[in-house]
């Protein structure tokens, strides 16, 4: 473990590396009564995940960012080494947000038996298998078994999400039901780049084309968003995937309305928690986004 120097905040950003290490640092925290929240990234960290952060500062006392590009949640192994990870970036971002600990573990740490799976095999729900799930087989339960490690490690009373994973949130809160665990999930709005794009740690592999293309994909959402009472489901699909269809090198995956728990398409205007998402391929970055509409 090693201090930074203190940025803006004159706060310290503490490093650690190890689980033992977080656990004994956070100890006397917890003791005096503190609130620990936690904000699980995998780097790369952009505007929304300071969001995060700001928001974790106002809600608790201590705040834990962990940054941990986890090899179980990863489909396709290409993907997992070309991830980004500009680690000294980030920790100049954190100690700036006056973050208090950053938790940034090896695998080995995570996972001793790596590349040995580790047994992991959760109840979900029905919503593990669509959308992305039926697009990245496996993945929730990558997902979910990183952050009960993280929560296991931490204890964090709070935790906090970006609602650009919109479905991998649900994911988790079903996993704290099914599991009955005592930590609190808040859901942050998504941030945006002032043209629309939701920022997203993959948008640094778009190249200035795909870059330009990627905005048909909140223009699709934003359209749904404000035309949802006055067209019919198929015309407000219809005519969203046509805006997708004007950039070239877009390959849509999947552009829907749904029920936000089960995440099955809805058919009734009047149906509450509703939710527009989309996948796509920008060139060679896959890229989601969403909009809540209700
Ligand atoms: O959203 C992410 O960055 C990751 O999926 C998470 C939640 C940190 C788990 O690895």
């Amino acid at each position: 473990m090693y201090n930074l120097a203190p940025s803006k905040q004159d706060k310290i950003l503490e490093v650690i590396a190890t689980v033992a290490e977080l656990e004994s640092s956070l100890k006397p925290l917890k003791a005096k009564g503190l609130k620990i929240a936690l904000v699980p990234t995998m780097g790369a960290l952009h505007n929304g995940h300071l969001s995060l952060i700001a928001e974790a500062q106002k809600k608790a006392d201590v705040v834990v960012c962990s940054i941990f590009v986890n090899p179980t949640q990863f489909t396709d192994p290409k993907d997992l080494e070309k991830y980004p990870r500009p680690l000294e970036h980030d920790i100049k971002m954190l100690t700036e947000a006056g973050c208090n600990f950053v938790f940034m573990p090896s695998v080995k740490e995570m996972y001793p038996s790596y590349p040995s799976p580790e047994n992991w095999a959760i109840d979900l729900g029905n919503a593990e298998y669509v959308l992305e799930g039926e697009f990245r087989k496996g993945h929730y339960q990558g997902v979910t078994q990183i952050v009960f490690k993280l929560f296991d490690a931490v204890k964090p009373d709070v935790a906090f999400f970006g609602q650009k994973d919109f479905q991998q949130v649900l994911m988790i809160k079903n996993m704290v039901n099914e599991l009955g665990l005592d930590v609190e999930i808040m859901t942050c709005p998504i941030i945006r780049e002032e043209d629309g794009l939701a920022m997203s740690s993959r948008n640094i592999h778009l190249s200035p084309t795909d870059r330009a293309h990627s905005l048909v994909l909140s223009k699709a959402l934003f359209f749904i968003e404000q035309n949802y009472e006055k067209q019919s489901f198929s015309d407000l699909l219809r005519n969203a995937k046509q805006i997708i269809n004007e950039a070239p090198d877009v390959e849509l995956d999947y552009l829907t309305i749904v029920d936000g728990d089960t995440l099955l398409p809805i058919t009734e205007k009047a149906h509450q928690n509703t939710v527009a998402l989309v996948a796509a391929k920008v060139g060679e970055t896959r890229l989601i986004d969403n909009v809540i509409i209700n």
